[in-house]
């Protein structure tokens, strides 16, 4: 199986790009990457662990299509990578690879979401922008992160606060690389998978619930079936509002107030990112239930889901006034005006402004062990 789907991003049209997904793809991506005329070298940025797992092979296939050179820079895997510190440093190798610019760079980035954002922010900046390629290896970068051009590092305690818009010039998907990946992680992109089906296809998320137990194992049929389906309402979306503008790129946001803001309060170390969505997913059904927007037996089904999911429905390690505080600060509320995402049934969502806080410390409360 071999599927493309496009981003078809305004004009200019060369910021367009296919995003490949099949099975035992890596070999190939030398030959398709050289086959698009970007250049002739290639600089790989990826993380320790998947280096060990699929560095060699990713630079074996390049040199096999066709670049001239490669180099490779590993990160130390984990979210601590995501800094100024390893922006400066790659930027520095990078230079040294270029030969005082005689060569035709193109970057690469293989893993999560780590190297990805990172490099994205790399290449969106390397002398005002060269081209980048994705190669995402986690479920989230299938998913979620892998697409939709959103780079960055994190600064100080504030997430991706530095980072431009920087579209890459293709998405290649050997999803066979969820077959290494450790449980929590497929977990954790579980979260965002699900958030799929509440906000655009009730099929989704039906076929989510059947086949639940076989997400975890992980049965790669299933996974065939359900990260094409994801890639492309992502990609449909990110098509009609590239940069978040329109209020249609921010149904993507589904979960992610309240989930950021368990992220912070817990000082990013308790809950994956996957796992604060999921009770950010849970608190944002309970405000609109009690707005009676959402359904009783949904946000039921919505909770089982999570749970069968191995994903958290009850939150520890914070008080839930720290999770208020957090919340504040997110980019959605302007003027002291808070704005959620709250699902109106399993398939739709829509934007709520200036929801009285007591409905959201209720929620929040809910969810507290
Ligand atoms: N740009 C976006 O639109 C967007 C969207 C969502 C999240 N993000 C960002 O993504 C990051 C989280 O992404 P992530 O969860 O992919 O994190 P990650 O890159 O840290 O990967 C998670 C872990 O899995 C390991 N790993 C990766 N692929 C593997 C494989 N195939 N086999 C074994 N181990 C593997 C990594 O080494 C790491 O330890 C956060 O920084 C978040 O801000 C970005």
């Amino acid at each position: 199986m071999l599927k493309t789907i496009k981003v078809k991003l305004n004009a200019p049209a060369d910021r367009s790009y296919s995003i490949v997904i099949g099975r035992g793809i890596l070999k190939n991506a030398g030959k398709t990457v050289k086959d698009l005329g970007l250049g002739n070298d290639i600089f790989l940025i990826t993380d320790s662990n998947v280096n060990c797992l699929y560095g060699k092979p990713a630079l074996l296939s390049f040199r096999q299509g066709g670049f001239k050179t490669t180099a490779s820079c590993v990160i130390k895997a984990g979210e601590d990578s995501k800094s100024l510190d390893s922006f400066i440093k790659i930027q520095g190798a990078l230079y040294n690879f270029d030969r005082n610019g005689n060569r035709q760079i193109v970057i690469a980035t293989l893993g999560g979401g780590v190297p990805g954002d990172l490099g994205g922010f790399i290449a969106g900046t390397y002398k005002r922008g060269i081209s980048f390629i994705q190669m995402p290896t986690t479920l989230l970068g299938f998913v979620d992160c892998g697409l939709g051009g959103k780079t960055a590092v994190n600064f100080r305690d504030a997430k991706n606060s530095i980072g431009i818009f920087w579209q890459p010039r293709l998405v290649y998907m050997d999803i066979d690389a969820l077959k290494t990946l450790p449980l929590r992680e497929i977990q954790s992109g579980l979260a965002e998978t699900l958030k799929y089906g509440v906000i655009s296809d009730p099929a989704l998320f039906d076929y989510l619930e059947f086949n639940s137990d076989k997400l975890l194992v992980p049965d790669m049929a299933v996974y065939e079936r359900v990260i094409p389906i994801c890639v492309k309402i992502k990609a449909d979306i990110t098509s009609a509002d590239e940069r978040d503008e329109k209020d249609i790129r921010i149904m993507l946001n589904f979960g992610h107030t309240a989930g950021h803001a368990i992220e912070a309060a817990t000082g990013y170390r308790k809950y994956t990112h996957g796992e604060a969505i999921s009770l950010g997913m849970l608190i944002a059904g309970g405000i609109s239930k009690e707005l009676g927007l959402f359904r009783d037996a949904d946000l039921f089904r919505l909770e089982n889901l999570i749970e069968n999911l191995g994903l958290p429905v009850k939150l520890s390690g914070c008080k839930v006034s720290s999770v208020l505080e957090a919340m504040k600060h997110d980019k959605k509320f302007k003027s002291g005006v808070n704005r959620f995402i709250l699902p109106v049934k399993i398939g739709a969502c829509k934007v709520v402004d200036n929801i009285p806080e007591k409905v959201i410390a209720k929620a929040v409360k809910s969810r507290m062990v």
